[in-house]
């Protein structure tokens, strides 16, 4: 595998890819979307029937339902962030992307990461977490928490594993301690690491 030299190629490359038997289902390979030069990335699991058929990431429900909680946090989803997936074709009938499917998507992530080269990584769900930090279970009890990791690509990133917002949608009470609420301080704890610290221009 060629490394791209940038997000136009690396879409080119994936849209060529047949690593694993996800390509043979997919309309669109879906790559990322938002600004390629934020200092945030967002990173979910996999696309879904509208991603699939969109070619961008996180268009759907649950998309609508992140950048809803991004603003919140005066997140800008379009400027703020960048948008992507572990795996960049849809898994059929919305499965959980299998190990080895995983595995066989993540180089294209690792040069992704490199070309945006965010500060701040957002791990929305089990799966981003498993792929990324190597752990597998209890994002209930990691999210909201810093990571960093001594794999090159991610060396000097900051880390935070996030509830999906698919769980959210399936969990939607704002009351103090619920899923949301805890998602809703998370956000606001990665915008005060994106805010540049006092006295430092931007
Ligand atoms: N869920 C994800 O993890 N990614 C998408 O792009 C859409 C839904």
């Amino acid at each position: 595998m060629v490394a791209p030299i940038d997000l136009e190629g690396l879409a080119d490359a994936c849209g060529a890819c047949h690593l694993c038997p996800l390509a043979a289902g997919r309309q669109q390979v879906v790559v990322g979307r938002g600004n390629a030069r934020a200092r945030l990335m967002v990173i979910g699991e996999a696309p879904g029937a509208q991603e699939d058929a969109s070619g961008l990431p996180f268009v759907g429900r649950s998309g609508q339902l992140l950048e809803q909680l991004l603003l919140e946090a005066a997140i800008d989803p379009h400027h703020d962030a960048y948008i992507a997936n572990v795996v960049k074709c849809r898994p059929p009938q919305n499965r959980k992307p299998t190990r080895a499917e995983l595995a066989a998507c993540l180089p294209w992530l690792e040069q992704q990461v490199q070309l945006v080269n965010p500060a701040v990584v957002l791990l929305a769900g089990a799966s981003a977490m498993d792929a990324l930090l190597g752990i597998k279970g209890g994002i209930t009890r990691l999210r909201g928490q810093w990571h960093q990791s001594e794999t090159p690509w991610l060396r000097g990133r900051w880390l935070m594993p996030v509830l999906h917002p698919s769980y959210l949608l399936r969990n939607p009470s704002s009351r103090q301690g619920s899923p949301l609420w805890h998602t809703k301080r998370d956000l606001q704890e990665v915008r005060r690491r994106l805010d540049p610290p006092a006295g430092q221009l931007l």
